[in-house]
């Protein structure tokens, strides 16, 4: 993947003012809200039973934080992030059986959050072609050790 410097500055800029504290534990709440079907890789999470139940989950904020502190990897290895994810692709799919369809999911989610978060002054059309084309790009490296 070739970035472009104003690609790279657009993204470790916004990376820069995400609180992972905050927009983790939204964008999973989100993605096992408006795809309910993930929800069953999260059995041991107890409540799930409505938004707000899920909403308010400690467990579903903390793993939110967990996956979205998964990105700074990312950040870290933008010239080689299909390496830097293959452990992490080789757990999603040989011992979590998550769907690759998922990731997609789950990063448009995000996207949807830091929106909401950054509002039309900080996530202009530019920044989120740079932020879409980074998450595209993750995506495509979780779902490398699926065959
Ligand atoms: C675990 C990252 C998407 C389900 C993890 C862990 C990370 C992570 C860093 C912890 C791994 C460890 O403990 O060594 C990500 C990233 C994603 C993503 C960066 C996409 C952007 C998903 C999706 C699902 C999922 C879409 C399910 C629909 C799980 C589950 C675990 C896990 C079930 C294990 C939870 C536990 O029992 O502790 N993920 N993940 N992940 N992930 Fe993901």
């Amino acid at each position: 993947v070739e970035w472009t410097d104003a690609e790279r500055s657009a993204i470790t800029g916004l990376w820069g003012k995400i609180s992972v504290d905050e927009m983790g534990p939204q964008a999973l709440a989100r993605l096992l809200i408006v795809a309910p079907w993930t929800q069953r890789h999260f059995a041991s999470f107890g409540n799930l039973s409505s938004p707000a139940a899920i909403m308010g989950n400690p467990k579903v904020a903390a793993h939110g934080r967990t996956v979205m502190g998964g990105l700074e990897r990312a950040i870290k290895n933008m010239d080689n992030i299909k390496a830097a994810y293959a452990q992490l692709s080789k757990l999603h799919s040989e011992k979590l059986h998550v769907d690759p369809d998922n990731f997609r999911l789950l990063a448009d989610c995000i996207t949807v959050c830091v929106a909401m978060k950054f509002g039309p002054s900080g996530f202009t059309a530019d920044v989120q072609e740079a932020w879409q084309k980074f998450l595209a790009v993750v995506v495509s490296a979780l779902s490398r050790q699926y065959h």
